[in-house]
């Protein structure tokens, strides 16, 4: 089966978008929402939290790997490929940089993401390897990590937030904006609004979908590997009933969670 891992709930998002795409495929999810967020946390310690995140999901019987995750995309996922030869991994960098270079006419491209994910400078240097020209304003939003495994998506507070995240953005003039955390489009609909009309949102949950579904079509091996009978579980370091109602509501159907103990 594939394996798909988070900080918590965001990377439902990218588990929304496989499950539209190809329901038949069937996945191990992992939220380590005893130990997030993963963003203001150092390199160090993404790098060991996503090794222990892809041993449990090898011991479930992953055959693929998406790092459902910005942060663990862009601190960890040369590190885990060095780690696990063996293993295909597909992270969530590479897909939303070539989606947003494709969809910006003007080469304006914003970025909101976690404080490790823009530090990181990885989105500003795998956009500037396809085109020098793109211009890039990359904005931490920390807050909208906690909002969303509050399950705070339609408060007012969240909009003032997301608001007071992108204006400077919006000043900026950007016509896309690259939701670099797969926590972020649980809250498109505010940020949509507060971005306003000619600004395509990108969705690195959905880029990474896309480009695992197109290499499924390309690589048959790959695609033999792993099981079509539709099975999904869930697994938290800390089951919480926040992540069970939102991923419900998220996902549109009742999911059950059990609970993983990683081993370092
Ligand atoms: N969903 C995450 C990301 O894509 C992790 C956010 C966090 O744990 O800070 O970056």
């Amino acid at each position: 089966m594939i394996g798909l891992f988070d900080s918590g709930i965001g990377g439902l998002t990218v588990v929304r978008a496989l499950r539209a795409a190809r329901p038949e495929l069937s996945y191990v999810y992992l939220g380590d929402t005893a130990r997030t967020p993963y963003g203001p946390k150092s390199p160090e310690t993404i790098r060991r939290y996503s090794e222990e995140a892809v041993d449990f999901l090898k011991a479930k019987g992953a055959k693929a790997i998406i790092i459902a995750c910005n942060t663990a995309s862009s601190l960890a996922a040369d590190h885990l490929r060095a780690t696990y030869p063996e293993l295909p991994i597909f992270d969530v960098v590479g897909p939303a940089v070539r989606m947003a270079a494709r969809v910006s006419a003007k080469k304006n491209i914003g970025l909101i993401a976690t404080r490790a994910t823009v530090a990181s400078g990885v989105y500003e240097r795998r956009l500037k390897e396809i085109d020098s020209a793109i211009e890039i304003v990359a904005r931490p939003a920390p807050l909208l990590v906690s909002l969303v495994e509050e399950g705070w998506i339609d408060q007012p507070e969240t909009e003032t937030i997301v608001g007071k995240y992108l204006a400077p953005i919006r000043e900026a003039d950007v016509d896309a904006l690259i939701l670099g955390c797969t926590h972020y489009p649980i809250l498109k609909d505010a940020i949509a609004r507060a971005m306003g009309e000619g600004v395509k949102l990108v969705d690195s949950a959905e880029a990474v979908v896309a480009e695992f579904c197109a290499t499924l079509e390309r690589d048959a091996a790959l695609a033999a590997s792993l099981a079509k009978d539709g099975r999904a579980s869930y697994f938290t370091t800390d089951p919480t009933p926040a992540f069970s109602e939102l991923g419900a509501r998220w996902l549109g159907a009742e999911i059950v969670v059990s609970h993983a103990t990683l081993s370092a």
